[in-house]
């Protein structure tokens, strides 16, 4: 009874060096499912956009970014603007990703004004809310998670609300190999889910993407996906080499 389109997200990090990247769309470009069936995107860094949606022309693979800044112009060297990236034609941009928060100090204040950025330049945002495993086995991950979401749509209205996905990213899941389990994520994932229904309305709730991003990986995919509140995820080490990305979207 899935109402919602599942999303497959490559997340490259810093991890790919230029002479990778074309080889790399161009292998799965006319591979993937129609974006009826499930949205496929690719968040790269900004030196690879632009090449990135030239070589994306004309299939249904989605060029996002990883990360901008929340103003659309002035002096604020070495950022990436938002409005920038709408104009080259970025539709779907990373916000408040985990690592950004713990190592470059995003506070849920600045992952809020990169939402309304994102919003205000047509981009949709898909914002990450994270969770240590000391808050895990504190209990003090479900309060964490709920203010993350909370702040993320602070000022948000229900209309923009619905551009919007929330990816459920325990920080203990990333880049580990430790994947949450299907039931952990499922219970991060509807946490999300019903916080947006408190903060908005069970519509709105019912209709927003929600995201399981840690060690997914082609073999537990599946067992993901096929959990009522995880309507897609978020692929970091298994999206770096194109065969096992397309093995993991064909799940
Ligand atoms: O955004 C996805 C990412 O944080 C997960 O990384 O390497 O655990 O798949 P990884």
């Amino acid at each position: 009874a899935q109402k919602r389109v599942p999303f497959i997200g490559a997340n490259w990090k810093m991890y790919l060096m230029p002479d990778q990247v074309i080889p790399y769309i161009e292998t799965i470009k006319n591979q993937i499912p129609k974006p009826s069936e499930t949205q496929v995107m690719i968040a790269a860094s900004p030196l690879y956009l632009w090449p990135l949606l030239k070589h994306a022309v004309g299939s249904d693979v989605i060029i996002g970014a990883e990360n901008c800044d929340y103003h659309d112009t002035g002096a604020y060297t070495g950022e990436v603007s938002p409005k920038a990236l709408a104009e080259i034609g970025i539709q779907y941009s990373i916000a408040g990703h985990s690592e950004r928060r713990h190592y470059f100090d995003e506070d849920p204040t600045i992952v809020n004004k990169k939402v309304h950025a994102l919003l205000r330049n047509q981009i949709n945002p898909i914002v990450c809310c994270d969770e240590t495993l000391v808050r895990t086995e504190t209990n003090d991950g479900v309060h964490w998670v709920v203010s993350q979401v909370i702040a993320a749509f602070k000022n948000v209205s229900s209309t923009d609300a619905l551009k919007m996905m929330i990816a459920y990213e325990p920080r203990w899941a990333i880049g580990t190999g430790i994947t949450a389990s299907a039931d952990e994520a499922e219970e991060g994932c509807a946490l999300i889910r019903q916080t947006i229904s408190r903060i908005y309305s069970p519509e709105v709730a019912e209709t927003v993407r929600v995201l399981y991003g840690g060690s997914v990986t082609p073999k537990n995919v599946k067992a993901l996906m096929a959990k009522p509140d995880i309507d897609g995820v978020l692929v970091g080490s298994a999206s770096l080499d194109p065969d096992e990305f397309l093995n993991l979207i064909h799940y």
